[in-house]
């Protein structure tokens, strides 16, 4: 059976079929496998769900289970990979994700305060995207800055620093103008 024949359960346990990749997407898929020992293929789990990420915005059930199925792994074991790390998108977001870090060291430098802000001023509930696409806002885990505190990721990439209400200000701004011009962040 091909990989991209292949049914079976979600995590819900209901009958899904996997996602279809291209060639060119398996093939990626296996490289990253071959980075292992045959009977540690597991390991490439988050290399492929970054690689499924970027192909489509995010992972969806059958997407895990897809992965699941060719790493010889169960759902649930992709499902608390995607589901532990921030950088995993389990649904579309926006053209800018922006997590905003609500961990303890920055709750106590306004780092609630930050993500507030934000989702005042883009009109749009914490873990929520813009009505126009543009921004999807959700709590951060600790980034390693936590003296650089409020700080906020965008995209998984941009790290930023000191996030004061006019620095948020400047940088929806700059993010705005990026897509006005077409610019790939
Ligand atoms: S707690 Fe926010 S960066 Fe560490």
């Amino acid at each position: 059976m091909s990989a991209t024949q292949m049914n079976s359960s979600n995590v819900q346990g209901q009958a899904i079929t996997a996602s279809e990749f291209a060639q060119d997407v398996l093939a990626r898929f296996a490289r990253e496998v071959d980075k292992y020992p045959n009977d540690q293929k597991q390991s490439a789990v988050m290399a492929c769900l970054s690689i499924v990420q970027e192909i489509k915005g995010f992972v969806s059930p059958s997407d895990e289970l897809f992965l699941a199925n060719y790493l010889d792994m169960p759902a649930m074991a992709v499902h608390e990979v995607s589901t532990f790390y921030n950088m995993y998108n389990l649904q579309p977001v926006g053209r800018f994700k922006i997590n905003v870090c609500t961990n303890l060291p920055c709750q106590l430098r306004a780092g609630q305060s930050a993500l507030e802000y934000l989702s005042q001023k883009l009109d749009v509930a914490v873990g929520g995207t813009t009505k126009d696409g543009m921004f999807t806002l959700q709590p951060g885990e600790c980034m390693g800055a936590c003296a650089d505190a409020p700080v906020l990721l965008v995209n998984d990439r941009t790290m930023c620093s000191f996030m004061s209400t006019e620095k948020v200000d400047q940088m929806i701004d700059s993010l705005r103008a990026l897509k006005v011009d077409g610019v790939q962040s």
